[in-house]
């Protein structure tokens, strides 16, 4: 069984978050979403795995390299423009083969992985498996109606009246029947190939389609709260370590990580919470459910319930929380009078003040 990773489309570099061009790197708990999709599918026993890249090819590279250190073989499969899930189907033919495989997006999220979906399709081979959760919002995503005993009716993509609240989930079973229903559709009116159409295709074809209902399931929409819970959610799995320094007027509860050459200096943290390498977090409280990225600086500060991405620095401000912190961001403490906030803030920024 093989995989289809889907990490191709346009940049996002506006949107709130994703202060990377590639969303598929938006980190969670320190780490690129895409890594917690490799690592399954590997987990799952799947290890030969293509990845559909786009303009953001060289950033995907970069950060997946060959895939050993995943102990998978990663190929790259170049889609020149964004033409739709079911066309990076249609370019992917070649690889494919005629074998079985996941296709997986690359920016999905699934809590507690897929191997046993995995090993059920192993088992019992239909056409095509896809996974379903309830979401507040189906026009969304693709949506899904089943009947009574769960066989699938019906698939709309971003229906403006949604037959059901079972959105699709970005991870899709399918055997080499899939190549002919990918051939046989035309375009949506936002000018894609949709596997959703794909699969409806199969279903009107009479070929087995069967559905699986899940939880725990996540993708970057820019929603910034959704964001802090799924790293919240990691980090309570994530397994503690300290492998960079700790002194002695330091103290840490809880799970807690502290990567390579990052150093905790008369600080506290509550865990689940990480520290990434080389930040240095020095006179500081850190809060359950924070991930601190690589290169930081915490200095006479509090921070909880955030995301603070790589080579910022936070110094002397009191106590963020429930806070998102891109890049390089500075945020410091003004000692002169007046006593007045002041901003720089990128486009699409948000910011709450405590008057
Ligand atoms: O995330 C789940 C949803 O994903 C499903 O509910 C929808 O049915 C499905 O169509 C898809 O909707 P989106 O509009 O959110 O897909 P998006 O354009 O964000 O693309 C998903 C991933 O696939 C993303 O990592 C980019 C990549 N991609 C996308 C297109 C259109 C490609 O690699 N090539 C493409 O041509």
């Amino acid at each position: 069984m093989k995989a289809l990773v889907l990490s191709g489309g346009t940049g996002s570099r506006l949107r709130p978050i994703t202060h990377t061009a590639a969303k598929q790197l938006v980190p969670v708990a320190n780490k690129p979403v895409l890594f917690y999709g490799i690592e399954s599918l590997v987990a799952a026993g799947i290890t030969d795995i293509g990845i559909v890249v786009g303009d953001t090819e060289a950033e995907i590279r970069a950060a997946v390299g060959d895939g050993s250190r995943f102990g998978a073989r990663v190929s790259y499969l170049p889609q020149a423009r964004p033409l739709g899930l079911a066309h990076a189907v249609l370019i992917a033919r070649d690889w494919l083969g005629d074998d079985d495989f996941v296709m997986y997006l690359g920016d999905n999220f699934v809590v507690g992985g897929i191997t046993e979906l995995v090993e059920e399709f192993r088992a019992t081979r239909p056409d095509a498996r896809i996974l379903l959760t309830k979401v507040d919002d189906p026009s969304a995503f693709g949506v899904a109606e089943l009947d009574p005993d769960g066989a699938v009716l019906r698939l709309e993509e971003k229906p403006s009246a949604p037959r059901s609240d079972l959105a699709l989930v970005g991870v899709y079973l399918f055997t080499s029947a899939v190549h002919e229903a990918v051939r046989s559709i035309t375009p949506s009116a936002r000018g894609e190939l949709e596997i959703t159409d794909a699969i409806q295709w199969l279903v009107e074809d009479g070929r087995s389609v069967c559905s699986t209902v899940i939880s725990g399931y996540w993708k970057d929409t820019g929603n910034v709260t959704d964001m802090l819970e799924v790293n919240r959610t990691v980090l309570e799995a994530m397994p503690p370590a300290v492998l960079g320094t700790v002194d002695a007027d330091s103290e840490l509860v809880g799970r807690v990580r502290v990567e390579e050459g990052a150093s905790v200096v008369r600080s506290r943290i509550v865990g689940p919470a990480v520290i990434g390498a080389g930040s240095v977090v020095r006179d500081s409280y850190i809060g359950p459910s924070t991930s601190v990225a690589d290169g930081c600086l915490i200095s006479d500060s509090e921070v909880e319930f955030s995301i603070v991405l790589d080579g910022s620095r936070i110094e002397g401000v009191g106590r963020i929380e429930g806070s998102l912190i891109g890049r390089t961001v500075r945020v410091t403490g003004a000692a002169r009078a007046p006593r007045a906030h002041r901003l720089v803030l990128g486009d699409h920024s948000q910011v709450q003040i405590t008057p």
